[in-house]
């Protein structure tokens, strides 16, 4: 945590990013950024290219044209050892987590301490201060099984995982998806608390009600382009979800590619635009 860039500071800004799989352009000139102690949200209907960015910030695909930078360098990324180099952990939906193996075993799984033997007793504490610095209050012993964790402890881990590592930039492609309300307060606390340690952090969410509450700042995906890139405390959620169903920026103005009535020009990317975007439906979490 030592040379930490100053809270505002893009840490990670990819510009013009295209994408294709064969014939099916899914990304087209993406502009994205991730700020330094903020929470970005990455929004957007089934079939975006939410996942498709991420995966290309991770280094597990290549860019077709775009340019990648990391504290204002620009940089290479040929796969995730460079992503990881940088400082860029991605926690994927699916977690990658071992049930099999207790909280300590994941989350120095194939880093581990220690020449001959494993330096266990290190390895388990800097575990439980990694726990302890981001609040994690319900976990009972760093040495239960995964398999035995609730959804939200399990989340939890791979978060705390992804920052054991002194890492720059954290992003979380759909933490709370799974997860009752109580645990989603929980999680999209620890992500706060990620953002105040000075962090980059992006998170790809459906739910709106999460969006608003947790991020600074909004970049909706519409048919694999930007549709906006906008402060949070400027939009209203119909704002978003307008964003995310037609294409349409905070001012109405609709995205290249896209009529503003959801109707793309190429269709590419247009799995869904009925999605599963949920609005806030009253209740507080
Ligand atoms: N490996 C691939 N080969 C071919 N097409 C792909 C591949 N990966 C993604 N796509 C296509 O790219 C588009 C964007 O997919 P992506 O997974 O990035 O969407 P998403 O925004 O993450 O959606 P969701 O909210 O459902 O997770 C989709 O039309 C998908 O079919
Ligand atoms: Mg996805």
């Amino acid at each position: 945590m030592t040379d930490k860039p100053s809270p505002g500071t893009p840490v990670l800004e990819l510009r013009g990013v295209n994408k294709s799989f064969g014939p099916v352009h899914v990304l087209h000139d993406v502009d994205f950024s991730a700020n330094a102690g903020e929470v970005t949200a990455l929004v957007g209907d089934n079939g975006a290219g939410k996942s498709t960015l991420v995966k290309c910030i991770g280094g597990i695909y290549s860019m077709d044209s775009g340019e990648y930078y990391f504290r204002g360098e620009k940089v290479s990324v040929h796969g995730p050892r460079d992503a990881a180099k940088l400082g860029i952990e991605i926690v994927y939906q699916d977690l990658a987590l071992c049930d099999n193996l207790d909280i300590v075993q994941n989350m120095f799984l194939g880093r581990e301490r220690g020449s001959f033997a494993l330096d266990e007793g290190s390895m388990e504490k800097a575990a439980a201060a990694t726990l302890a610095g981001l609040s994690v209050r319900t976990v009972k012993s760093l040495r239960q099984k995964v398999a035995s964790l609730s959804g939200g402890q399990r989340q939890t881990v791979a978060i705390a995982k992804a920052v054991l590592w002194n890492n720059a930039v954290v992003i979380l492609d759909e933490p709370t998806a799974a997860l009752g309300v109580a645990q989603t307060a929980q999680v999209l606390e620890l992500v706060r608390t990620l953002a105040g340690q000075g962090l980059a952090v992006v998170i790809i969410s459906h739910n709106m009600r999460d969006v608003m509450e947790v991020s600074d700042r909004i970049c909706a995906l519409y048919l694999g382009r930007v549709a906006a890139d906008v402060r949070t405390a400027d939009v209203s959620v119909s704002d978003v979800v307008q964003m995310i169903t037609t294409g349409s920026g905070p001012d109405g103005v609709p995205v290249a590619g896209g009529d503003g009535n959801g109707n793309g020009t190429d269709g590419a990317a247009a799995a869904s635009t009925a999605g599963k975007v949920t609005a806030p439906s009253g209740g507080s979490a």
